[in-house]
């Protein structure tokens, strides 16, 4: 793998290996036996994210060398890339990274260590696809032929547009809900209103409202939920063993009613969860396909074989 930038860059197997590899960290974690520095350089807010790629950093015996950007030289003009540079000369030997910018990617390419992308402004957020692609296949054991629908502010998510792109090419039959003025026109995807979504969804995937990325004034309605979310009527519609998911963080009382973020229905916490294990597969991945890490460094593998 080459930097990871895009959920584009993983073919169905390589998904696939890395769910099962995920999942299998559930019950144990390996551990690096080699000194390896971690960055995660992000410059806009996160809790899950950067917190469960140091947890998950931590668990596989990475050092984790924090960056808090409002005290950090960017406050003084430094560019992304001298930031990232800087890492890279200081002995970081991968580096995480979320950024405002749609294709913050484009000036990060002559960076020789791995970066993987934890947010890049509404374009993509590959390893949350990842974790909401392992709290699917933990409740239905495959993607084929489901039926999920993405539904809410489709036009600014980075979360909508990582997993459209992924579900389909594992075979889901993905639809959108999308307020008026929150479609997103490139996108293909049959746009069905949210009533149509919790009849006919396994899955009903809600985004929150992304308020600091709409441009002019474009306030939440106070109507929001009645009209486009997942409301106490809504949910007693949906199938039998149909599940929603949220990225987080949630509005409540907007995108869906607060008594049902952990109704029976709701993985939300474990898509928390799962994003712990999606991002140590990840990094395992990707360190050992750069030869950061070789075989030899990971205990519990070399245990195994023993
Ligand atoms: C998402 C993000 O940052 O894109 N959050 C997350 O990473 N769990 C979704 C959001 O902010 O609404």
């Amino acid at each position: 793998m080459n930097h990871f930038f895009s959920i584009d860059q993983l073919s169905q197997s390589e998904i696939m290996m890395l769910l099962k590899l995920a999942k299998k960290y559930k019950s144990y974690s390996p551990n690096v036996d080699k000194k390896i520095f971690g960055a995660n350089l992000f410059f806009e807010p996160s809790t899950r994210t950067k917190m469960s790629f140091i947890v998950a950093q931590r668990k596989l015996g990475i050092d984790v060398l924090d960056f808090n950007e409002s005290v950090s030289s960017t406050k003084k003009g430094e560019s992304l890339y001298d930031t990232a540079r800087t890492f890279e000369a200081i002995g970081a030997n991968f580096l995480v990274i979320r950024h405002q910018s749609d294709r913050w990617m484009d000036e990060l390419k002559d960076i020789s260590i791995p970066i993987i992308n934890a947010g890049a402004g509404k374009s993509e957020h590959p390893t949350q696809c990842l974790l909401d692609l392992l709290t699917i296949y933990d409740s239905f054991e495959q993607f084929k032929d489901l039926k999920i629908s993405i539904v809410g502010d489709i036009k600014h998510s980075r979360v909508a547009h990582s997993n459209i792109k992924a579900l389909q090419k594992l075979g889901a039959d993905v639809y959108v809900s999308a307020p008026p003025g929150l479609e997103d026109d490139k996108l293909k995807t049959p746009n069905i209103t949210v009533d149509q979504a919790v009849e006919l969804s396994d899955v009903v995937m809600l985004l929150r409202v992304q308020s600091e990325r709409h441009i002019g004034k474009n306030e939440t309605k106070t109507d929001y939920l009645e009209k486009y979310g997942l409301t106490k009527l809504r949910e007693k519609r949906m199938k039998k063993n149909a599940i929603i998911l949220h990225p987080a963080p949630i509005n409540r009382g907007i995108e869906i009613d607060s008594t049902l973020v952990e109704c029976d229905r709701s993985r939300i916490f474990n898509q928390m969860e799962n994003g712990v294990y999606v991002r140590m597969a990840l990094m395992m991945k990707l360190l050992q396909d750069w030869g950061v890490l070789k075989h030899e460094n990971v205990i519990e593998e070399r245990n195994a074989i023993l």
